[in-house]
């Protein structure tokens, strides 16, 4: 099925879709800016080696929408984007991204950059060598982004059980990660810190062996992450993860992890509640990074990972609440929570 832009820009209320082409290095990226009324359009990079043009865009509008309802949810005044850097063999990433960062800069600021699958800190400091408009890593940046969303799903899966029954009792507790990234690591981490038991799935399999020694976890196939009986499934791979054919399969009680679009359709989110599975909306649980890197970039400051994973929390507890007095999802509240306020900050700004 072909995408139509315009028409995709008008429905969902896009400002701006940019296609970008570096003759020299052959990098070839998109950026969708979904928002900038409140401020510049933050969004990480994703670098994802997709099949056609048209995976990609679609994606990339995905993701930026998304965005700003991640900015919306956590009351920050600045906009949503994303950028897609469609990645294929043998591209020269450092060439690719300081190609990118020269187009970024190019845009005054209009678009923030910053981390994403594909990514990570080397990515980001080609990119500097270009642009300023990033959350670069390091000493001059915000300090460590994947923390402050691990640090988001931890008290967000809190919330949840304390939703559900009243109280956390992490030693009771089975969790399954699914993905031991920059945030499942971390995550695990402070699961295990509390006595959770964990159980991990990373599609690395020798990664994911390394660090479930390490942290004396157990370990699944990627494939099997989906059928454990447990308390809460926490998807810190990619989205994509409830839909028709999966959504039978879960056992288990909360869903609640980093991953984008974890929902292939807002339907799905329905279904869950109809199935008593709470799910945690992911543009809500996953804002830790977004907070911290918007919040160094307003004040300076650095602003402590606790507080940010806390606020996420309390969040996600008033969600809930809400969704069970209205007896909707949560996933559908909170859509509407965004839709509606984003609503009001562009009418205030006139459009
Ligand atoms: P990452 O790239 O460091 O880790 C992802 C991990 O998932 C990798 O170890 C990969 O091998 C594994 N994986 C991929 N597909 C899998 C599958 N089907 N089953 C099991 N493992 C699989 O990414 P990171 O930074 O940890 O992010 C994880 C997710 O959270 C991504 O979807 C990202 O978009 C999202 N996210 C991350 C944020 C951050 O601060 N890093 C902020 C907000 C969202």
């Amino acid at each position: 099925m072909s995408i139509h832009l315009l028409d995709a820009m008008s429905r969902e209320g896009f400002e701006q879709v940019i296609a970008f082409f570096d003759r020299q290095s052959g990098t070839r990226a998109l950026l969708a800016i979904h928002d900038s009324v409140q401020g510049p359009a933050f969004g990480g990079i994703r670098r994802w080696p997709y099949p056609s043009d048209e995976l990609a865009l679609r994606d990339c509008l995905r993701l930026a929408r998304a965005m700003t309802f991640k900015v919306a949810l956590a009351e920050l005044k600045v906009g949503g984007a994303k950028l897609v850097l469609l990645d294929r063999p043998n591209l020269d990433l450092e060439a690719a991204y300081r190609a990118l960062g020269g187009w970024i800069e190019s845009l005054g600021g209009r678009y923030q950059a910053g981390p994403d699958v594909g990514t990570g800190d080397a990515q980001l400091r080609a990119l500097g060598e270009r642009t300023r408009y990033l959350a670069c890593p390091g000493e001059a940046g915000p300090g460590e982004l994947a923390p402050a969303t691990a640090a988001g799903v931890f008290h967000g899966i809190a919330a949840a059980l304390l939703h559900l029954d009243g109280e956390v009792d992490w030693p009771r507790r089975r969790v399954v990660v699914q993905g031991l990234g920059a945030v499942g690591t971390e995550l695990a981490a402070r699961l295990c810190a509390v006595g959770a038991q964990v159980v991990g799935a990373d599609l690395n399999l020798e990664h994911g062996q390394a660090l479930a020694r390490q942290l004396a976890i157990e370990l699944v196939e990627p494939e099997q992450a989906l059928d454990m009986a447990c308390d809460v499934l926490a998807p810190c791979a990619m989205g994509g993860v409830v839909h028709d054919l999966s959504l039978p399969r879960l056992r288990c009680s909360v869903i609640a992890g980093a991953a984008n679009n974890v929902l292939v359709r807002n339907l799905h989110g329905d279904q869950l509640a109809q199935r008593g599975i709470l799910y945690a909306p992911d543009f809500v649980i996953n804002a830790g990074a977004l907070i911290r890197g918007v919040s160094f970039q307003q004040t300076g400051r650095r602003e402590a990972v606790e507080s940010i994973g806390e606020r996420i929390g309390a969040t996600l507890a008033q969600l809930f609440e809400r969704a069970a007095e209205e007896q909707r999802s949560p996933a559908r509240v909170a859509t509407q929570v965004a839709i509606e306020r984003i609503h009001a900050w562009r009418s205030a700004a006139g459009g």
